[in-house]
């Protein structure tokens, strides 16, 4: 029986589904979700292209915001949640060389940890798992926009949630009372939302957030990802940012596939500063691309570039050829339409 036959006869059954729980069933069942189920999705060739997918020099600039923090004896650890395919892991450990201790990858989907166990790395299915409290560093890149969601909707001056119905065939969005605790993210963390307007209520993000400060008893988690401030968001509210990517493009309508799309929302980063603050930790959000120019990053391009110029002079085309794409692969890092207008949130422990 497909999922969605499945997802039907639950609520046939029971009644509605609250919004988490069907995005929980398309992501991580196991015998159909998205990420739970099938092929490593984090690939060239996969779903959706990340950072570190597209350049190794991602990874390599990160090394220099956490190298600092890691303890020179050997015991530091550097866990990486939703580590996909490795590509952010491997050239960021290679960069650290033998300042860092040890590595974990962490990662939900059986075909990301074979990936990860292939290459090398102590593989784990969940962050809960690493036994803590260590000292290094937690990263996650594309990790929180993909946690379970709860979906608001503005009415008049209160709040309404959407659960997940059936009209016999297929799923739709239906109206249900806000919970306590949903209306207590949206009043603290929606910011400015119209009546009618959708917000996704990130509180499984803010836990995971919460679980990885616990994880340390000094350190840096750094999470990147897709999203802004409330504020910044605003512009977006009146549909909201829930979408689905499937094959590099946007995907159909997250309820008539579950378990063949990616289900992602832009992330509240807010909300993340408020978890910090409250965690009593130090937090600071940067752009991508201001965040790697600071690390470095136009030096690496600068010097790519006269590496290319100087190959231009001689007669080895694919040399050159090989440093262009280097180069051109590198700079996308920093498109400010694109990969460069992600955020990154560095929480000091
Ligand atoms: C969008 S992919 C990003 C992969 C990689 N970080 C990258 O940037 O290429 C999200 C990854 O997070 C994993 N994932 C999703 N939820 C997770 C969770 N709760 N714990 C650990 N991994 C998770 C998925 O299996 C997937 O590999």
């Amino acid at each position: 029986m497909s999922l969605l036959a499945r997802i039907r006869d639950q609520i046939t059954q029971s009644g509605p589904m609250p919004f988490e729980r069907f995005m929980a069933l398309a992501l991580y069942d196991p015998d159909d979700g998205f990420f739970g189920s099938g092929p490593l999705r984090s690939t060239k060739s996969g779903d959706f292209l990340t950072s570190p997918e597209v350049s190794p020099w991602f990874g390599r600039t990160l090394a220099g915001c956490v190298e600092p923090w890691l303890r020179r004896d050997g015991e530091s650890t550097l866990v990486e949640v939703g580590a996909g395919s490795g590509t952010l892991l491997s050239p960021l450990v290679e960069a650290l060389g033998s300042t860092l201790g040890r590595t974990i990858a962490v990662d939900a989907s059986p075909a990301a940890q074979a990936a990860l166990a292939d290459a090398g790395f102590e593989t784990l299915s969940d962050m809960n798992a690493v036994t803590g409290p260590i000292r290094g560093a937690v990263v996650a890149n594309e990790l929180l926009d993909n946690l379970p969601m709860r979906l608001g909707v503005r009415a008049g001056s209160g709040w309404e949630e959407r659960w997940v119905g059936s009209d016999g065939d297929s799923l739709n969005l239906v109206a249900a009372p806000a919970r306590a605790a949903t209306i207590e993210w949206l009043e603290a963390y929606a910011g400015p939302v119209p009546d009618g307007g959708v917000v996704e209520v990130q509180l499984d993000a803010a836990q995971w957030l919460r679980d990885a400060i616990d994880l340390l008893e000094g350190g840096l988690v750094v999470v990147i990802d897709y999203g802004a401030t409330a504020e910044e968001l605003e512009p977006r509210r009146a549909i909201g940012t829930l979408r689905t990517y499937r094959a590099h493009h946007l995907g159909p309508d997250p309820l008539l596939e579950p378990g063949a799309t990616d289900i992602t929302a832009d992330v509240n980063f807010t909300a993340l500063l408020g978890v910090a603050h409250d965690a009593g930790t130090t937090a600071e959000l940067h752009r991508q691309d201001d965040f790697l120019a600071g690390l470095g990053l136009r030096d690496t391009l600068a010097e790519l570039r006269r590496q290319e110029l100087e190959l231009a002079r001689g007669d080895d085309a694919m040399a050159r050829l090989k440093v262009r794409s280097e180069l051109k692969d590198a700079e996308t890092l920093l498109h400010p339409r694109g990969l460069g207008d992600f955020r990154v949130l560095v929480v000091e422990v």
